[in-house]
């Protein structure tokens, strides 16, 4: 398999770069610094390491490396800097999202392509009925999406799947995985994946590692059965027991 990863620089991002080239998979990473893999060198030409900024690709140029890949994720998200909060680009997640789903359509491609975005619990799924969102988690949710562009931004990059690729048939197949609070461990660990938050997110939050996170979205994107259970959907992972 041949995935490109966007984020891949992230502590996220080089867990899951790392998981699929561990799983013998072939990794393109649009990164702004190539640097930042360095210790994933080790990968050889398995790993291959494009300095571009994402967003300023345009979609020919994108589509033409990812007509060899099976699919792509997203580990992106808002650099915790005044610039990387207020800063351009404020949609970030969703605009790198909308360019590689639509640079990922090819007519020479056989199946759909999968795209798999790494969202948050901070972000209610509005298709489902979410009862975990209590009137004060709606309430802080929806100030934060009005004074922090990457609240607004993961929701829209999430909407944006929903509302462009939910039909039968669609050229692409997304999964957008909601870790709830996260935290770092050395290794993978028992996990619980469930279609909707079990506990408030803001007042009650569970705990997800990063490395978690990571086995998850490589699983997503190797393992077929479990594509098709989650595909068009927001699964949130939970570390078991935490
Ligand atoms: N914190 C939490 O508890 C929590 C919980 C659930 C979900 N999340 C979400 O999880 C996601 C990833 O988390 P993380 O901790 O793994 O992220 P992270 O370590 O902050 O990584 C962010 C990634 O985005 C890239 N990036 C940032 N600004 C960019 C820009 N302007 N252009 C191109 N790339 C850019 C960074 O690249 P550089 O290395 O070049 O900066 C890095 O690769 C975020 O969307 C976050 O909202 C967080």
């Amino acid at each position: 398999m041949h995935i490109l990863i966007t984020g891949a620089t992230g502590a996220t991002g080089i867990l899951l770069t790392g998981q699929l080239l561990a799983r013998g998979h072939r990794v393109t990473a649009v990164v702004r610094s190539g640097e930042k893999l360095s210790p994933l060198a080790g990968y050889g030409e398995n790993l291959i390491i494009l300095e571009k900024e994402i967003l300023a690709m345009d979609r020919e140029e994108l589509g033409a490396i990812l007509e060899n890949c099976d699919g792509a994720a997203s580990c992106l998200g808002h650099n915790l800097t005044l610039k990387g909060l207020f800063g351009p680009p404020r949609r970030l997640v969703t605009e790198a999202a909308r360019l590689v789903c639509t640079a990922g359509q090819t007519p020479l491609r056989d199946r759909p392509f999968k795209f798999v975005l790494m969202n948050t619990t901070g972000n209610r799924n509005r298709r489902e009925r979410e009862t975990a969102y209590g009137p004060g988690d709606r309430l802080v949710i929806g100030l934060l999406r009005l004074l922090l562009p990457a609240q607004a931004d993961n929701e829209e990059a999430a909407l944006f799947l929903q509302r462009s690729y939910s039909d039968p048939g669609s050229p692409v197949e997304w999964v957008a995985v909601r870790p709830d609070t996260l935290i770092d461990e050395a290794e993978a660990t028992p996990r619980e994946i469930v279609p909707s938050p079990l506990r408030s997110p803001l007042f009650r939050p569970g705990k997800t590692s990063r490395i978690n996170v990571a086995a998850f979205m490589a699983d997503l994107l190797e393992d077929e059965a479990l594509w098709k259970e989650w595909s068009g959907k927001m699964p949130v992972i939970y570390n078991r027991n935490a």
